[in-house]
Formats: structure tokens, sequence, C-alpha cells
């Protein structure tokens, strides 16, 4: 460890390195936790090898948001103080009141769930969520559960996946629901969640204050229900008005939102319903969500599923907005055809789902003739969590597209939503086929093998996308995925194969 002298007050780096904290992960490091912040400098000193803080300071500003020393300093700095079942009044809403209420509206339906702990720290949150389904559900091995824990703290995910949790996270749990959930470690002070309740929860990497949600990569997208508590103190009211709005277009219509207790966020979030019950408020995104009355954008916005308008991959894309329109023979079916594209086009660039799917209702006989009207439509009902339905317009367009890598993809994250895994595999499969070097199909194959248990197989599929990573700059924007680097995703390859007990590959 170094040996620096520290004067937070009079420290001029300070300054300089909360707001380089803030601009690279939108943490804003309170007053009252310089002195705290002050040894976790000189700790990380000592650590990777810098002679005094300033040092250090310049070392993070150059080092890319992946770099040890960066994960080192964030996970060090955020918080992550969580524990079982937090916040009575919410745990007794979900409980008694919304899980119950949607279990009973999927049980004759789709028998899916999707539930986000955006800000899991280790996983205490989803966990308890995890368990209340595991009591409500009659067979839940026969639902689709998706749940999805978050955080930037990449150690806090590693524990959240091992879940290995000491007596006082444990202290808002039953005596019956211990035993009935957690194995012994051997160790009189910690319990770890059985391994079959494990596989229930899945954890990833996901910087809230970065624009890489709403997702289908990412699984970031139409969900039921969306924790994101105790987060909010960090960031300031900019940055929060950003995240909320972010959320608000992840939630499925009639999706609910709960905050921390200590989140003071404006009670009015645009595009939610507020609703109060004993001792808490959540929120509801109405059913037939409008659509937010915001001009199109000049530049189309990233799309939420891969593959459509404005992405860098144009096969299954419609036309993006500099490609000109192919003339046809009948100029006045070419230009209605014209007019129809561009439509279609202003709607999935400003993500305007709902408006999508009744445009796609209305017009049902041009959308079927066209794959890419029909692909769009599919992204489109796969963001507002009609997944049959989605499922049923991208297969009406597969005959059309088959040769298309972009196509077969969704495909396959559709079918991996529905939970038909061989046939999700088999979708992957036929994407990289087409394009051997579709990165994002190799890691969602990787992906699902692993989680089906099969993790040879797996295991080489994310050696695969790592060698075809090694080969990119690290700070090339991701084929089909603009917001994510080259570089982050092999740092996620990275941990997931050290969750897997596997070296790196040289
Ligand atoms: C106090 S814990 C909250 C845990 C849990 N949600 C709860 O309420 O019990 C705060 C968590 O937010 C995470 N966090 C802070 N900034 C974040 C960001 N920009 N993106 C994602 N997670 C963040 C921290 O790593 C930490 O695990």
């Amino acid at each position: 460890m170094s040996n620096v002298t520290l004067d937070a007050d009079k420290a001029g780096w300070m300054h300089d390195l909360r707001s380089l904290i803030e601009r690279r992960v939108g943490l804003r490091v309170a007053d009252h936790q310089r002195e705290q912040l002050a040894r976790i400098a000189a700790e990380a000193c000592g650590r990777f090898g810098y002679a005094d803080p300033p040092e250090l300071l310049r070392a993070l500003s150059t080092a890319p948001d992946d770099a040890p020393v960066v994960e080192h300093l964030i996970a060090n700095v955020t918080i992550g103080e969580s524990h079982f079942f937090r916040d009575r009044a919410q745990m007794a809403f979900l409980e008694q009141e919304f899980l119950p209420d949607l279990i009973a509206r999927r049980q004759s339906s789709s028998r899916t769930l999707r539930i986000w702990s955006a800000a899991a720290s280790e996983g205490q949150e989803l966990y308890s969520v995890a368990i209340m389904l595991d009591e409500l559900i009659d067979r839940p091995d026969d639902w689709n559960l998706h749940l999805l824990g978050t955080d930037l703290n990449v150690e806090a995910l590693r524990r959240a996946t091992e879940g290995v949790y000491s007596n006082w996270s444990l202290r808002g749990l039953s005596n019956i629901r211990r035993l009935h959930y957690f194995d012994s470690t051997g160790k009189h002070d910690t319990r770890q969640v059985k391994a079959w309740m494990r596989t229930r929860a899945r954890f990833i990497y996901q910087n809230l204050a970065a624009d890489t949600f709403p997702s289908m990569l990412n699984d970031l997208h139409a969900m039921d229900l969306v924790l994101c508590r105790n987060v909010f103190i960090y960031f300031d009211a900019v940055r929060v008005r950003e995240i909320l709005q972010r959320i608000v277009a992840t939630l499925a219509p009639g999706g609910v939102l709960l905050l921390g207790a200590s989140d003071l966020v404006n009670p009015q979030i645009p595009g939610l319903d507020i609703e109060m019950r004993p001792g808490m408020c959540f929120y509801r995104k109405p059913l037939q969500h409008a659509s937010p009355q915001t001009p199109t954008p000049k530049r189309p916005n990233k799309p939420a599923v891969p593959g459509s308008l404005g992405g860098a991959r144009h096969a299954a894309g419609l036309p993006s907005g500099s490609r000109p329109v192919a003339k046809a023979s009948r100029p006045a079916v070419a230009d209605r055809h014209a007019d129809f594209l561009a439509t279609l086009q202003e709607q999935v660039a400003a993500q305007r789902w709902q408006e999508i799917a009744e445009f796609a209702e209305r017009e049902a006989d041009r959308f079927a003739t066209s794959s890419e009207a029909s692909l769009a439509v599919a992204r489109a009902l796969g963001n507002l969590g009609q997944q049959d339905a989605a499922l049923r317009w991208c297969e009406r367009a597969l005959p059309l597209a088959a040769t298309d890598p972009d196509a077969h993809f969704l495909h396959a994250l559709l079918l991996q939503e529905a939970s038909r895994v061989e046939e999700a595999l088999k979708a992957f499969r036929r994407a990289i086929f087409l394009q051997p070097d579709f990165v994002l199909a190799h890691y969602q194959y990787a992906l699902l093998q692993l989680g089906a248990g099969r993790r040879e197989g797996g295991l080489r599929s994310l050696y695969n996308v790592r060698n075809l990573l090694a080969a990119a700059p690290a700070d090339r924007a991701l084929q089909g995925a603009e917001h994510m680097s080259c570089g982050r995703l092999a740092q996620i390859i990275d941990n997931e194969l050290s969750l897997h007990h596997e070296s790196r590959p040289g």
C-alpha cells in the first residue's frame, strides 16, 4: 500500500477525481464521502503501483471503462448495501397484490414473466422476488421466468452469481425460507442460495447511466416489473430524468416500477401513473401507452432490437434515412410503397412500438408482403412484450429473408424468449452459418448453451467470440449493438469465463 498523506479537504486532486467519476459512470460522490474516496484512492495507488493520487488520476483519465483500475475504483465507490426482503411495505405489495395478479393473468396466456433488478448489488433483491415467485406459482418450471439483475460493480455481480450471503444479509428472511432456499456453506455465518434457485436468476453488467437499454440484446426490454431502488441517490437530477426515461421505455404496457424510499425523485414520472398503497407508492405504465409526442429525431435513434433501422447492419433492416428507396417500374405503386416504408422508418427511429403494432394491424396485407416490414413489426411486438405475436410476424418474414442472418438472429432471440431452446440454438447456428463473424450471434449462442447446462459448447462459443473480438480494435462499436464497444464485450466475456472458473484465452 502506498504511503500517501491525504487531506481530503485540501487536496486539489479530489475535485478532479470526483468529476472524473461523475463523468465516467454518472456517480456523484457526496461531500461527506470525500474522506472515504481519499482512502479508496490511496488503496488503489498501492494496489496498482501509482506514486500518489494525482498520478492515479492521470492514469484514470486515459484508461478505458473496463480497465481493472477503473473497475476497482467503481466497485469501491459504489456502496452495495442490500439485504433480503428489503422494505417490508414494497415486498408486501409484490407478494400480496402485484405478483399474484400478474401470475393469474399470465397463467392462461404466455406463462412468461420479465423482472429486472436494476442496480442489483449482490442479488438479494432479485433472489427475494425469485423466492416469492417460487411460492406463488404452482409449477414454476413450466414458466418462462426471466429474472435479470444488473449492476456496474463486477465484484458484486460475481457474488450475486455465487449466491453466498452473510447472516446479516439474510436478516429479512424467515427460518423456513432460510432452510428451503439456502444450503449451509459449512461456515456458521454464511449460507448459499440453492443451485436450482440460482439458475432462475441471471446477473449481467449494466451501467444505468449508459444509453444501452431498452434492448433485446441484453434482455432489457418489455419488463413487467423493474426494481430500481436506492441507486438514484448517486446521480444528479438530469441523470435521474434520463435514466427514468429509459426505464419507462423498458417497461411493458401495464408494467410496474418500484423506487427506493431514499430515491427522492420528482413524484411525477412522465409516461407512468403513480399509485399509492399503505407505506409506499409505485409507478405503473398505462396499458395503452400513448406514443411520446416528441418530434421525429433527425438522426435515427439506436434501435432497441438488433438489425433494424439505423444500425450498421442493413441486411435485415428497412432502408436507412440516407439510402435511396429503390425505384419500381410502376411509379405510383413505388411511391406508395416508399411512403409506407418512410412512415415505418420514422416510427422505428422514434421507437414508437405501439404505433407500429397498430399500423401493422390496419395494414396487415401490405406488411405481410414485405419481409423488412414484417421484421420491423416482430421487433416492435418483441419490445412490447408480445412475444407470441412477434414470433408469428418473424416466421412470416423468414421465407422471404432466408439468407438474412439478422432475421435468423431475431428469430433465435424470440424462440429463446419462448424457452424453445433447441429451436433457438438452431436459429443461432443458422445466423452464424450465414455470417461466420456475427459476434453477437456467437455470444448469445454461447449464453444460451451455458444457460441450458451445455458447458463445453458454451465455453467453446465464448472463446470463438473472444477470438473474433481480439482481432478488432477495443474502441470499435460492435456491429448490431452500436452502444457496446468490442473492448467492453471482450471484458464482459472475460468476466463470464472467470465465473465459469476458466482462465482467459491466450
Ligand atoms: C445500495 S445498492 C442498492 C441495492 C438494491 N437495489 C437495494 O435497494 O437493496 C446500490 C447499487 O447501485 C449500484 N450502482 C451505482 N451506480 C450505478 C450505475 N451507474 N449503474 C448500475 N448500478 C449502479 C452500486 O454498484 C450498488 O450495487
